[in-house]
């Protein structure tokens, strides 16, 4: 199957040119002006930008969480993220405790295998790692997961105390892998919670006034002394707030391999966004959403590279029957929401349109920066001969208006409702397969294929 991208400007991290792309079979076989041959398809991307797929290295598809389970699952969450151009995705497996290592990662093979609508690695959640499974960690590592995310939050859940931290950032920095943080001092905010609750504040809006700026701040500033103590880099996920950036920047500042992702939500909404009804559960994500002055320094972490890479932390609970759990508590409310079909053109409005950072850093931030951060480049997370032919068709001038009527994940409601931006993704192609065209889906399920995943190469 041979494919040719005629006319479009190809932007990656660091190139911007015209050029027609040849595809064979998976992967581009071509780049060069003017290309002629005997193919099966043209794409005419005149006036387009012809990016490569976007990789999303933070989702929760079905995801057992909170009382139930995250709406979408390997078909229509990995569906909804091609439709928003987006070609890979990295999801987390879970190894709860009592379990092996191997048997997390095996349990999420069996949920995605067979579904996906395009490629997919996965990490591994790890709630135990004592000395004796230190080699079933590597093994892991052998298997294509490289990297691991530890929780300093939810107690009795997901939290793992500081020594096992230490053991796993030693023994995965010892090959090359990488623990990515779930920074926030979740049993301080376990005592903040309680004593909201005993003052009768039962709202969405307390989800956020129970989880400071500094229980982030200081969990990032633990993650990244235990790093250095164990000599090992660390990535801390879903950072949220100035505070907790200013500790990534001063251990960068020092040359300590700290890296951080953050998270559209972060970027575009803010506590405001509770309100004081019950609809403020759609926002109760964790870490929670902050005052808006902090949208301006993540931007500035992310031009500056204090912060490498912009995720989404998918992770969507229905308000009906999902979110009520937590009607008369807070607490109970499921943690996560939305975003994997609205990261893309959220961020090249919000970025490139409205001027915060250059085309080549929204290609940078959206794709590259995560294929080398997670062992994917160049295979992904680039437009070169050789690499996969996860391409996106963008169109940089047309406008859309986000929400639920347009969206293609399974779940009832758009964080971002009504909000109008400009660029809309129009082809999308996985491998060399066009998976969207014009905004349809072309493919099936099972057309993604599983990424063994190398060791970061950021560093
Ligand atoms: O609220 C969130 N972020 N839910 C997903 C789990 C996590 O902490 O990433
Ligand atoms: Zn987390
Ligand atoms: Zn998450």
């Amino acid at each position: 199957m041979k494919t040719l991208i005629k006319n479009g400007r190809i932007i990656t991290a660091v190139d911007d040119y015209r050029a027609d792309i040849l595809i064979e079979d998976e992967r581009v076989s071509t780049i060069g002006a003017k290309l002629e041959m005997e193919v099966d398809n043209v794409i005419d991307a005149s006036d387009k930008l012809v990016i490569p797929g976007g990789i999303d290295p933070h989702t929760h598809m079905e995801l057992p969480f909170g009382g139930t389970k995250a709406s979408d699952d390997f078909l229509t969450g990995t569906r909804a993220a091609a439709h928003g151009g987006t070609t890979t995705i990295i999801d987390f497996a879970v190894q709860y405790k009592g379990e092996s290592l191997i048997q997390g990662i095996d349990n999420w093979h069996q949920k995605a295998e067979g579904k996906t609508a395009i490629d997919y690695g996965f990490h591994l959640i790890t709630t135990e790692l004592e000395d004796n499974q230190i080699e079933e960690l590597h093994t892991a590592m052998d298997e294509g997961v490289t990297s691991f995310k530890m929780f300093m939050a939810y107690p009795g859940v997901f939290l793992v105390d500081d020594a096992t931290i230490f053991r796993a950032m030693s023994a995965a920095g010892e090959r090359g892998g990488l623990i990515c943080m779930h920074a926030e001092n979740g049993i301080v905010i376990n005592e903040i919670i309680k004593h909201a609750l005993a003052k009768g504040h039962t709202a969405p809006k307390y989800h956020a006034l129970t989880r400071p700026t500094i229980a982030e701040a200081e969990g990032v500033h633990r993650a990244i002394a235990i790093a250095e103590m164990a000599e090992s880099p660390v990535y801390i996920v879903h950072l949220s707030c100035a505070d907790a950036l200013n500790q990534v920047r001063q251990a960068r500042d020092r040359g300590i391999p700290a890296f951080a992702e953050t998270c559209p939500q972060y970027l575009f909404l803010s506590i405001d966004d509770y309100g004081d009804d019950f609809e403020g559960a759609k926002y109760v994500m964790t870490p929670p959403l902050r005052e808006k002055a902090n949208q301006a320094e993540l931007w500035k972490g992310l031009k500056m590279d204090d912060l490498q890479i912009i995720s989404t932390d998918h992770c969507p609970f229905c308000m009906k029957e999902q979110k009520e759990l937590g009607r008369n508590d807070f607490s109970k409310i499921p943690n996560g929401a939305p975003g994997v079909e609205n990261r893309v053109p959220l961020i090249y409005n919000g970025g490139v349109v409205e001027n915060r950072i250059s085309l080549n850093r929204f290609v940078e931030l959206t794709s590259t920066a995560a294929a080398k951060m997670f062992g994917l480049f160049p295979k992904k997370g680039t437009i070169a001969v050789g690499s996969d032919a996860d391409i996106v068709i963008f169109d940089p001038e047309k406008e859309q208006t986000l929400g639920l009527k347009t969206s293609h994940m399974n779940v009832d409601y758009n964080t971002y409702e009504g909000k109008k931006i400009k660029g809309v993704v129009e082809t999308v192609l996985s491998r060399g397969k066009v998976v969207i065209q014009n905004g349809e889906y072309k493919g099936k399920p099972g057309d993604g294929q599983f990424l063994k995943r190398g060791t970061c190469v950021s560093m």
